[in-house]
């Protein structure tokens, strides 16, 4: 700067000279560089949308101080690319920033072994929460684990950790529970019974539960070339939930099977699940015996059904106790939609569910003598 203005510039006359030139006095505090370590977050140079939900997460991290978020939904809603671009927009409020991904199901020591590390600028490498916790303390930092749900067990209700992974419960308890000035930021396709149990409006911990964005996949639509009027373009998006991954899929189905037509794919009535199968399947595997009944219950009836209606489908008879922890789990899921006791799905949902059960009827009447919808939803096939 000396340089260019051709005068010796200091600290002491810095702010003279920015006033002398009417140049904007930048503010330190907000052009803070933190350390960061991105990890395998996702590109996020085209996200579009979603300007509520980045309102609302941001004001939970910088104003209101909260220790723990988890973003939950559906596979392909969006969570890792929203939480990118919130912590992308929030970075200059922290010292540290930290992204990884628990995909392949790290044990947590292997994932202490990299934040303690980071975090405290190698000068500790102690491996152990308390240790984490410390330096959470210590520094603000924004930790964001992805893929949350890789812990938890499938086949039983939403929310609890498999055996090797019980320990991160134990440290999700401490961050949620203890005093830091740092935030750690999870996405989950089930929230987790932590979350669930400290998450309250007025606290540290909240959950925020990620539908579709028209938005984001509205441009998936058009980034495939998709020809339709604005009207089927949205019809198509509702279809899907506006589920940015599921629409990405469609998009190239049709694409490739009707010239990228909308209309032509709309006439045919038959919704594609070309890859969303496998999203679903995935998500689908995981429900305990009970959810998936009340799964093919919800999809048969097709409309928004009451817990009584639910309980006089199902045969044997469950207890209505049961029934509201698996409706409760559903919705930790992010599968089933409530209303006023009430619950229906959305409809790439039902319609994968119908689907299922159309290819699960076809292979059981081969095997009838231990046919699960014999043993389960007699009443409503009878
Ligand atoms: N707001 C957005 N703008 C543009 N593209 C988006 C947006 N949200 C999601 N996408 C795109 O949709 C796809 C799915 O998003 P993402 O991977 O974030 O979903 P997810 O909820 O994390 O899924 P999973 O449960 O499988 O991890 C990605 O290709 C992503 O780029
Ligand atoms: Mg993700």
């Amino acid at each position: 700067m000396s340089d260019a203005l051709d005068r010796k510039v200091n600290k002491t006359n810095l702010r003279g000279i920015l006033t002398q030139l009417n140049a904007p006095i930048p503010n330190c505090q907000l052009q803070k560089q933190p350390s960061v370590d991105w990890g395998k977050a996702p590109d996020v140079s085209s996200f579009c949308g979603r300007e509520e939900e980045i309102k609302k997460l941001t004001q939970w991290i910088i104003e209101e101080r909260c220790r723990l978020i988890a973003l939950v939904g559906m596979g392909g809603i969006g969570k890792s690319a929203l939480a990118t671009k919130v912590s992308q927009l929030v970075q200059a409020d922290f010292d540290f920033v930290i992204w990884r991904s628990l995909r392949h199901a790290p044990l947590l020591e292997t994932l202490l072994a990299e934040l303690v590390p980071f975090l405290s600028q190698q000068q500790d490498i102690q491996a152990k929460p308390e240790r984490l916790l410390y330096w959470l303390r210590t520094h603000r930092c924004l930790v964001i684990l992805d893929n949350q749900d890789t812990l938890l067990q499938p086949g039983q209700h939403a929310g609890n950790y498999q055996p090797n992974f019980r320990n991160y419960s134990e440290l999700f308890h401490l961050l949620g529970e203890s005093s830091h000035q740092s935030c750690i930021l999870l996405t989950s396709r089930e929230k987790s019974a932590e979350v669930a149990l400290f998450a309250d409006w007025n606290g540290r911990v909240r959950s925020l539960f990620l539908k579709g964005s028209c938005e984001a996949s509205l441009a998936s639509i058009d980034s495939k070339g998709l020809v339709g009027s604005e009207a089927e373009k949205h019809y198509l998006c509702e279809l899907y939930y506006c589920n940015p991954l599921a629409l990405k899929m469609v998009a190239t189905s049709i694409q490739s099977l009707f010239d990228g037509a909308i209309t032509t794919f709309l006439q045919t009535e038959t919704p594609i699940f070309n890859g969303i199968r496998r999203l679903l399947d995935q998500q689908f595997q995981r429900l305990s015996p009970l959810e998936q009944i009340i799964m093919y219950c919800l999809a048969i009836n097709r409309e928004w059904t009451a817990i009584a209606q639910l309980q006089a489908n199902i045969v044997p008879a469950v207890y209505r106790a049961s029934l509201l922890e698996s409706l409760e789990s559903l919705t930790w899921r992010s599968l089933i939609e409530k209303r006023s006791g009430e619950y229906t799905q959305q409809p790439v949902i039902m319609e994968y569910v119908t689907d299922c059960l159309i290819r699960q009827l076809a292979t059981e009447s081969i095997t009838v003598q231990t046919s699960f919808f014999n043993r389960h939803i007699l009443k409503l096939t009878n």
